[in-house]
């Protein structure tokens, strides 16, 4: 029976990683995914593909070369895909084609900033960087799809691989979505590097790990004027300024004080002579939230705020919140079930104590749209080593990847996807021979 097959085949492997012995190859098994990956066929292949999109980075629904270079190398490896996808993005099937369905997410876009490193594969493009890894993350992806490519016979069921565009805010995961790729997917899982989790561990937690995110914007205009002659004009300044105050009474007496909420005021936009008193000015921000609860209720008192308080120095006020352009991104919560299964085969992989617990923090990911859709799992990937340097922040100037990361990465993707197949074939034995038992 093929599902018994499933069962011996997905013991055998955790069996192997438990013992961390190399599984030589069999009919049936899969080598040590970490060995495979850090072998320079694969290795060598992912830095040259990373340091190729890092030198030229593509910003939200602009990434073609991109993803014509995600086409190449799936061309080059003889899969399948779908595209256009989400106006840049690529599908990538592994497999039979049939259900089930496992699916692996990069996401592939770039920031506009100005790369600071000064290095042989520096930023080409003035003005745009890959600040936030997502370069690696592509890399990595076409590494773990290499891998299993290899051992598309040992599988019944299909490996989805996303390669998105448009993570930084414009909501790519959700045309992702809308195009209807991820039908039928009984999971899928994501991950972001991170430079101070060290390089070899991983990091995540079951229930919330980012929060939600709106933006909003707000012209409040008056009526410009000679600055030495206040009593001629309606100063939208003076208003903006109350507006900006009022808001931080929303976090700091309206919301639960167990229930964590940000709201920043992040653009302050107005008159540019020093005796001028400007027509209007403009006012942006943002603000994070952990439930859609909350985040309606903190849409609804900015709008209530803003046009209120512009209204008594007798402004009026206009309020977008992007819905088009940035539309909210919904907390990240990780499903418990996926927790207890990444746990043990990051830690299988990666070996005990490597699997670390994470903080929640108020950033935000649109993976989060994928989840609201199915079953997904997300979480950080280490690459730090000291033993080198520190490395700065996502979004700095000075980002730097450490390219040792690549392999794991690509193990853990193609570990995980593997696993989850033997894992539902498993269950689904479990239940035909629980059948077979009370016939
Ligand atoms: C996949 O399923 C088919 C049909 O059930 C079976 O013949 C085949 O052995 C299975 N392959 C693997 C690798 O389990
Ligand atoms: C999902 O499954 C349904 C029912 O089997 C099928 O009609 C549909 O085409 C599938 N969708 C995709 C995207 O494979
Ligand atoms: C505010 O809007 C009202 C109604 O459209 C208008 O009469 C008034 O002149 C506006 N005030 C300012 C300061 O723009
Ligand atoms: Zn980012
Ligand atoms: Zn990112």
């Amino acid at each position: 029976m093929a599902s018994f097959r499933w069962v011996n085949l997905f013991i055998f492997i955790f069996n192997c990683f438990l013992t961390a012995t190399p599984v030589f190859s069999d009919s049936n098994a899969i080598p040590n995914l970490l060995d495979l990956a850090k072998e320079p066929q694969v290795f060598d292949w992912m830095v040259d593909i990373r340091r190729k999109i890092h030198e030229n980075p593509e910003v939200a629904y602009e990434e073609f070369e991109t993803s014509k270079l995600v086409r190449e190398k799936l061309d080059e490896l003889g899969i399948p895909y779908k595209h256009p996808v989400a106006v840049t993005g690529v599908i990538g099937y592994i497999g039979t084609g049939l259900p089930p369905f496992v699916a692996l997410r990069a996401d592939m876009d770039a920031l506009l900033m100005q790369e600071l490193v000064e290095w042989e594969h520096k930023s080409k493009v003035a003005g745009k960087m890959h600040a936030c890894g997502h370069d690696a993350h592509v890399a990595m992806l076409l590494g773990a799809a290499k891998i299993l490519k290899d051992h598309e016979k040992d599988f019944n069921g299909t490996f989805v691989l996303v390669f998105q565009p448009a993570e930084e805010g414009a909501g790519g995961a959700q045309k992702v979505l809308d195009a209807g790729v991820l039908e039928n997917v009984s999971a899928i899982f994501g991950l972001h590097i991170h430079p101070n989790l060290p390089l070899g561990e991983v990091a995540s937690r079951s229930g919330p790990l980012f929060a939600g995110s709106g933006n909003f914007e707000a012209i409040i205009s008056g009526k410009g004027g000679h600055a030495a002659l206040p009593h001629y004009t309606i100063d939208p300044t003076l208003a903006a300024s109350n507006v900006i105050l009022s808001l931080q009474h929303i976090v700091s007496r309206e919301s639960d004080p167990l229930d964590p909420q940000v709201l920043s005021v992040a653009k302050f936009q107005g008159g540019a002579a020093l005796n001028v008193i400007p027509d209007s000015v403009i006012i942006g921000g943002t603000f994070r939230v952990f439930s859609r609860k909350s985040f309606n209720q903190m849409k609804h008192r900015i709008e209530q705020i803003i046009i209120s308080q512009a209204a008594v120095y007798k402004c009026n006020a206009t309020i977008t919140f992007f819905d088009e352009a940035k539309p909210f991104f919904p907390p990240t919560i990780n499903d418990d079930g996926l927790h207890q299964y990444f746990h043990t085969v990051a830690e299988s992989l990666l070996g005990a104590g490597k699997v670390k617990g994470a903080e929640p923090v108020m950033g935000s990911e649109d993976f989060a749209l994928f989840q609201e859709a199915l079953p997904g799992y997300f979480f950080f990937l280490g690459m730090e080593d000291v033993s080198v340097e520190h490395l700065p922040m996502a979004h700095s100037p000075y980002y730097k990847v450490n390219d040792d990361a690549l392999p794991y990465g690509a193990a853990l993707h193609a570990s995980l996807a593997v696993n989850y197949l033997a894992k539902l074939h498993q269950e689904v034995a479990a239940v035909e021979e629980k059948y077979h038992d009370e016939l």
